[in-house]
């Protein structure tokens, strides 16, 4: 069995199922089709499986051309049917593991898959779970599942875990050249999947359990967690002792060895790096350790955007003015630079917290052209509908404060400082700007 699904896979005949094409799921579901391989985009929302089907990406990362050549060529076949799984020889589980209300994981989105492809497992087969989860899922929650099919995994049925590890937004490192994860749940799971993954990505790297593969890319983001925590608090600290942060860390570059730069910002943003600790944290809850160390840093990186609103504050205290009534531009709402993705954005928690002392908030980011109350982080619908504002001279003369929250490319920080009066840059983005009008205060 496992020889015949080798084969299949090193011919090419292989057919692939890639459930959920977001963020992960698209990228992976164009890559394999490039490569010549069958590949059914499979997810339940409508809207982008009718985008697929017309040849259209809804991806910033991924161009338009690419999906409408393996569309139209029939690699490319979205659907919001499950039925096709009858028909895969692999599939890849790529849908979101958010929190729940109270923060803890939300694996509801990973069991509807898992259950859709229990109900048509057949032999041979390879599973992949690509969603971020903590250690012991695929093991625990996906295998008994499959093996109630009366499958063997290892002979009759392939199972692995290989965490997604994309940048959206990062040119630099494509998904070809960054490294693959893989960890089964027999050597031989493990020795299917290498197979697969080698056929897109340059190399692929075989750990010993899905456990490990689920822990390393929780220690990642974890890693990131921690350090962006550092830094931001460090931030406040030297603001307090009346010390450039930001030229504290390029001095820190220049070490050259024993140090990693990470920035401060008004917060922490996306679907990973926010969220991915508390999977961790609650499992070894459940376990009865108290993590603290991810404890401290989310406390830290969750007070940014307070600390930010604090500061606008004191600016407008500076000029006389108080936050009630004044008007704030925000420049960028999406979590990071130069992406559309606004899911967990410190800048949207910003917003909340002015709207809150009752300024008048108005955006521009041309990458999120609109803003529903669901879109922040509280969800109350008494939060406001917003359209992003055309960055112009009449914008920017409306604000009493221009806060920068997401560094987008796009923008041309030196017109901008020249047209306007008060600058809170949270991203050092106006950092080469010379002689202009506006007053800039950074983090
Ligand atoms: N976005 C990133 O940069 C990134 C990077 C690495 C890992 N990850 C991880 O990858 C996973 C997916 O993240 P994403 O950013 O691609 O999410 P996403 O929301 O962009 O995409 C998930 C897709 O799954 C679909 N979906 C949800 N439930 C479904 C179901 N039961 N059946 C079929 N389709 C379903 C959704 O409609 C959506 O299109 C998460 O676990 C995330 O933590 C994300």
């Amino acid at each position: 069995m496992m020889q015949e699904l080798k084969r299949k896979i090193d011919t090419k005949e292989a057919k692939i199922g890639i459930i959920g094409a977001g963020y992960v799921g698209l990228p992976l579901a164009v890559a394999f089709a490039e490569e010549g391989f069958y590949v059914f985009a499979i997810d339940k929302d409508q809207e982008k499986v009718e985008h697929l089907q017309k040849g259209k990406s809804y991806i910033e990362d991924i161009p338009q051309e690419e999906v409408k050549k393996v569309v139209e060529e029939g690699l490319l076949l979205p659907t919001v049917s499950y039925d096709v799984i009858d028909e895969v020889d692999v599939a890849i589980i790529t849908v979101p593991t958010p929190l729940t209300r109270y923060r803890e994981p939300n694996l509801s989105f990973i069991e509807e898959a898992a259950e859709g492809i229990a109900e048509r497992l057949h032999s041979p087969m390879l599973i992949s779970l690509e969603s971020t989860t903590y250690p012991g899922t695929t093991e625990e929650k996906l295998l008994p599942l499959f093996q109630k099919r009366g499958l063997k995994v290892g002979k009759d049925f392939f199972l692995v875990f290989s965490p997604e590890r994309i940048n959206p937004g990062d040119a630099q490192h494509p998904l070809r050249e960054i490294p693959k994860i893989v960890g089964g749940i027999t050597p031989q799971c493990g020795e299917v999947a290498y197979s697969l993954y080698s056929k897109i990505i340059k190399k692929v790297v075989i750990v010993s359990s899905a456990k490990t593969a689920e822990m390393i890319k929780l220690f990642e983001n974890a890693f990131r967690y921690v350090n962006i925590a550092y830094v931001n608090e460090m931030s406040i600290v030297c603001k307090k002792l009346g010390i450039d942060i930001w030229e504290v860390i390029e001095g820190a570059k220049t070490k050259g060895f024993g140090y990693i730069p990470f920035y401060p910002g008004p917060g922490v943003g996306g679907h990973c790096i926010p969220i991915d600790p508390h999977y961790l944290r609650w499992h070894l809850k459940g376990l009865g350790h108290n993590e603290l160390l991810l404890e401290i840093a989310d406390a830290i990186n969750m007070e940014m955007p307070n600390y930010v609103l604090g500061m606008a504050t004191d600016i407008l205290g500076e000029m006389g003015k108080a936050l009630n009534g004044s008007n704030i531009l925000i420049l960028g709402v999406a979590y990071k630079k130069d992406i559309s993705d606004k899911r967990e954005s410190p800048a949207l928690r910003l917003m909340e917290l002015l709207i809150e002392k009752k300024a008048n908030v108005f955006y521009s980011d041309p990458h999120i052209p609109k803003l529903e109350p669901k879109d922040f982080p509280s969800q109350k619908p008494a939060l406001p509908h917003l359209e992003s504002q055309e960055l112009d001279e009449e914008t920017l003369s409306r604000a009493d404060l221009v806060i920068l929250a997401t560094d987008h490319s796009c923008f041309d920080y030196q017109w901008i400082a020249d047209n306007c009066d008060y600058i809170l840059d949270t991203r050092n983005a106006f950092k080469g700007v010379k002689n202009c009008r506006a007053k800039i205060y950074k983090l």
